[in-house]
């Protein structure tokens, strides 16, 4: 049946139309995905869920990251890793009701079920309070990795059978300690998931030691992320030796280094970072940690190797001073900022990365 002229204007139209809505797709979604934060990327590899977001005092609300991988179907994975234990079951209830885990999810075995490893940074408490005292109904089998430094103070410090029972290898064996070696350049399995992991020294008021892990997937080697612990800046950090001379073992120098073919080759897709104070901090009361400034200092000698724009600075443990979260985050707005992807996370708020 021949269409009419009028039938054929209708039709023309009903195409234009069409055309013009498929056109304006694209504009839509990526003006709906510019007001979100944390989108989901078109094949992320990694999803993070923030447990605690500060560096101390409320303690609801302390460092820890929640770490898995992302499937073929963009589906994160049920095998999850922490990234310090600062805040876990209240931080776990903030992510059931964000919507970062599914409605139904129970606390308890979540935490028994679905927390593979316990990878801690350094042994302040604001980093393992959280961890240590949800220890009485976890699951045997887990490993607690870090450096030899951390896990002995987590041995002599926590797990004394004074301050708290021994849950180690030495008593309850809940747990296994995984020590790592700062000079070995290879990553290693992390049991029950499909990471591996590399440890690095920082500097945390030197001689105390704090650490960085990269975590990378093991059948995916392409795509990794950096989770560094507190750390001061290197032009600050110093070692005071026997005869009273110092030196600066420059920590974060050597790691840039060994993340600049990382960043090159586009396989680092973010880095967890410090800063807990803002710049009008002076240098001598930093206690370990970083200003805004002395953060993009030390960013701007990474983007020195490469461009960083497609990696996400992740910004932890800005300490709950009042306005000090409002002044770090307009202090990283600004002149050098520019060059870099600041994220400031958000309690139980999952990021895909
Ligand atoms: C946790 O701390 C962050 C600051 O880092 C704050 O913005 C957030 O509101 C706190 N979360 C809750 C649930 O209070
Ligand atoms: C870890 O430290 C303890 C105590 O200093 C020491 O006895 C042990 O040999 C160290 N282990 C490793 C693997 O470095
Ligand atoms: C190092 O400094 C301390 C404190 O100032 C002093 O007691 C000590 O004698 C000094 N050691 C040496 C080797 O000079
Ligand atoms: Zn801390
Ligand atoms: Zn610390």
């Amino acid at each position: 049946m021949a269409l009419t002229k009028r039938n054929k204007i209708a039709v023309a139209n009903i195409v234009g139309i069409s055309m013009i809505i498929l056109a304006l797709i694209p504009i839509i979604i990526v003006t709906v995905n510019a007001r979100q934060t944390h989108v989901k990327q078109s094949s992320p590899s990694f999803y993070v869920i923030p447990l605690g977001t500060t560096g101390g005092l409320d303690e609801n609300n302390l460092s820890s990251y929640l770490l898995t991988s992302v499937n073929n179907n963009n589906n994160p994975s049920s095998a999850y890793i922490v990234l310090d234990g600062g805040t876990i079951r209240h931080g776990i209830e903030i992510a059931i009701q964000q919507n970062s885990l599914p409605a139904d999810t129970d606390k308890e075995t979540f935490i028994r079920e679905q927390i593979k490893a316990y990878l801690i940074s350094h042994g302040h408490l604001d980093h393992n309070s959280g961890f240590i005292l949800n220890t009485p109904n976890d699951k045997s089998g887990k490993f607690i990795i870090g450096l030899n430094e951390t896990i002995n103070i987590i041995r002599q410090s926590y797990f004394n059978n004074q301050a708290w029972a021994d849950f180690g290898s030495t008593g309850l064996k809940t747990y296994d300690y995984q020590i790592l070696d700062p000079l070995s350049t290879t990553s290693v399995p992390i049991a029950n998931t499909d990471f591996n992991v590399r440890i690095f020294r920082l500097c945390h008021t030197c001689p105390y030691l704090s650490s960085a892990f990269l975590i990378s997937r093991r059948y995916q080697p392409s795509a990794s992320v950096l989770y560094l612990g507190d750390t001061g800046p290197d032009d600050v950090e110093k070692i005071i030796q026997p005869d009273n001379t110092t030196y600066s073992p420059r920590y974060l120098s050597q790691l840039w280094k060994e993340m600049a073919p990382l960043v090159i080759a586009d396989q680092l897709k973010a880095i967890f970072i410090e800063v807990s104070f803002p710049n009008e901090r002076p240098d001598h009361l930093l206690f370990g940690h970083l200003t805004p400034n002395w953060l993009l200092k030390e960013l701007n000698v990474l983007r020195s190797y490469y461009s960083m724009k497609n990696v996400k600075i992740i910004v932890t443990h800005i300490k709950p001073e009042k306005g000090a979260r409002e002044k770090i985050i307009e202090q990283l707005s600004n002149g050098d900022a520019s060059y870099f992807n600041f994220i400031f996370p958000q309690q139980g708020q999952a990021i895909w990365l």
